[in-house]
Parts: C-alpha cells; sequence; structure tokens
C-alpha cells in the first residue's frame, strides 16, 4: 500500500463515494469537491460512465486523488488501473483481487468487517481497510472492539456506509480510523442533476464538521 495515498486519505479525513452518470460530470465534481477542501473521491464502478469519469478526472484535474470502488473481481482492478485511478476500494476482500492490484501497482483497501476478514486481508499484506456496511455491522463500537486485539498489526478502518454529518465524528474520535467514506455530500442525483452548489456547500459543512469534532 502506498504509504502517500493513505497520508493523503487520512489527512482528508473524509472521502466522498460518488457515482456517475455521466461522465461529463466528473471534472467539474472534481473540482468543486476541491474546492471545497475535498481533493479526493472514490468513484464507484456502478455506472458504465464511472471508468471515463476517473480518466478524465485523472488527465484533467491535477492533485486530485480519484479512486476506483466497487471493485468486485479482478477484472474491474485493471479497468480501473488502465483508467488511471489513484487508488481502488472494494467492499470485501479475496486473495485474487488484492494480487490483480499489487501486481498493476494500484493502492488497494479491501473490504473487512470480521476479525476472520480482516485476518484474510493481512495475510495479503493490508494494513488498512473499508468497514463497510458501518452503521449496520455495529458502527463506531464495532470498530472500537475490533481494533482491540488487532492494535499490535497496526490495522485501520476506513467506515463507510450510513455515515453522515451526525454521525462521522464518533467514528473519526477513534485512533483506529484514518478516514471515513460516504455518498452523502455528492449524491447521484445531484451530480445527474448539476446541482454543484449543492455538493460544495454539503462538502464545506463535512470539512467544517470534521474541524470542529477536532477542535471539541
Ligand atoms: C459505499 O459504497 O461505500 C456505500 O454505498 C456508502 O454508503 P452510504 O450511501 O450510506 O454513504
Amino acid at each position: 500500500m502506498s504509504d502517500s495515498v493513505i497520508e493523503r486519505l487520512a489527512s482528508a479525513r473524509i472521502v466522498p463515494v460518488v457515482e456517475i452518470l455521466d461522465a461529463n460530470r466528473g471534472v467539474e465534481l472534481a473540482r468543486t469537491l476541491a474546492d471545497a477542501g475535498l481533493p479526493l473521491m472514490e468513484v464507484t464502478l456502478r455506472t458504465p460512465a464511472a471508468l471515463n469519469a476517473i480518466r478524465a478526472i485523472a488527465s484533467e484535474v491535477p492533485g486530485f486523488l480519484v479512486g476506483a470502488g466497487t471493485l468486485l473481481d479482478p477484472g474491474s482492478v485493471a479497468a480501473a488501473i488502465t483508467a488511471g485511478a489513484h487508488f481502488g476500494v472494494s467492499p470485501g476482500f479475496t486473495p485474487s483481487l488484492s494480487r490483480a492490484a499489487g501486481d498493476g501497482g494500484l493502492p488497494f483497501i479491501p473490504g473487512a468487517v470480521t476479525a476472520s476478514e480482516i485476518l484474510s486481508a493481512t495475510e495479503s499484506g493490508h494494513r488498512h481497510v473499508k468497514f463497510f456496511p458501518a452503521e449496520q455491522s455495529g458502527g463506531a463500537s464495532a470498530i472500537a472492539s475490533l481494533s482491540a486485539p488487532f492494535a499490535a498489526l497496526g490495522i485501520r478502518f476506513m467506515p463507510t456506509g450510513g455515515i453522515r454529518p451526525a454521525n462521522l465524528n464518533a467514528y473519526l474520535a477513534l485512533s483506529s480510523v484514518f478516514a471515513v467514506g460516504g455518498t452523502w455530500i455528492a449524491t447521484r442525483d445531484q451530480i445527474d442533476q448539476g446541482r454543484f452548489d449543492d455538493i460544495g456547500a454539503a462538502a464545506r459543512l463535512a470539512v467544517a464538521t470534521v474541524a470542529a469534532g477536532r477542535d471539541a
């Protein structure tokens, strides 16, 4: 795992997770998020436009960190690499996914919510995992409990699923959480309808919420 990608995720604290229906929206979305203080996002490969959006953002928005999410098989890992994704995320973990990312030099964050899944990921060298779906899997208290036995291995979590301004600081208060992700900042409809003012406002509110939590 590239330390610099993890450092950038950890420094942003929040990773917008987005679903893009029209690839032409990607660049403006990236610029809107960057202007609001979030120069990064995970584009889920749930739409046919996702790879073209990643390609455009990676080439047209310098300094912006764009990841590919919903990586479900080695083929989608390869497609993400070809499109120029800077990192990859999966809701789960398999050795072949991990190998495809490693062979292609793609920093990769697999999903793991149980002790056994976390251990499997560590066997492939991972120390950073996505905890999805976070709220439904026990939320911040589940992560706190899981963190204790895995502290010696240095496991750190990126929860997503059900995270909103009201609960994000409960996650970020845990030292084992390096960032949180979610779709609330830029929803599929907001992106598709070009509601970039709303997206910018949600991103700024999220950044301010994290700052307030840090100062509390
Ligand atoms: C993901 O892929 O990480 C989730 O869909 C995010 O969940 P959310 O929509 O509840 O933020």
